[in-house]
């Protein structure tokens, strides 16, 4: 049988994960969290497409292009949680389950980020542990799609 495909979305200024904020993001790069994204994949026979961009619109199209091809959306918005009503309609077009990720507790940070747009359409978030969040998030994932079938 095949194996359910989910895509795995990172917004902007993630790519310079473990340059960036060590303090705040931790020292492990985009590439390490791919890395965690594989093995999470691999224990729950799972595929994923693990993506990156800069781009509120290509994350818009990545979101879109999912419809037809993904059995579920783990998103880390980055910064376009908090700003994108674009990325919201996106993801509720979409018609597949969202959960939401952020490395960094978002509610012990900046009053502007605790307001996430994403989440009015993700069936959970999972914020402040650190690039770990990912593993969880496929493994909630994975037991969505089995329960949904
Ligand atoms: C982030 C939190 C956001 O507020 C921030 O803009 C990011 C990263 C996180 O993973 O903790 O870029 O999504």
């Amino acid at each position: 049988m095949k194996r359910p495909l989910i895509v795995v979305l990172n917004g902007p200024n993630l790519n310079l994960l473990g340059l960036r904020q060590p303090d705040i993001y931790g020292h492990a790069t985009l590439d390490d969290v791919e890395q965690v994204c594989l093995q999470a994949a691999e224990r729950l026979d799972v595929a994923i497409d693990f993506r990156q961009t800069n781009g509120e619109g290509e994350l818009v199209s990545w979101v879109q292009e999912c419809r037809s091809r993904a059995n579920g959306i783990v998103i880390n918005p980055a910064a376009y949680g908090h700003t994108s009503i674009a990325l919201l309609d996106a993801l509720h077009a979409v018609e597949l389950p969202v959960i939401e990720v952020h490395i960094s507790n978002i509610h012990r940070r900046e009053a502007f980020r605790h307001h996430s747009y994403v989440s009015q359409v993700a069936r959970g978030v999972i914020c402040g542990l650190g690039v770990r969040g990912y593993a969880h998030a496929l493994q909630a994932m994975a037991d969505i799609i089995e329960d949904e079938g």
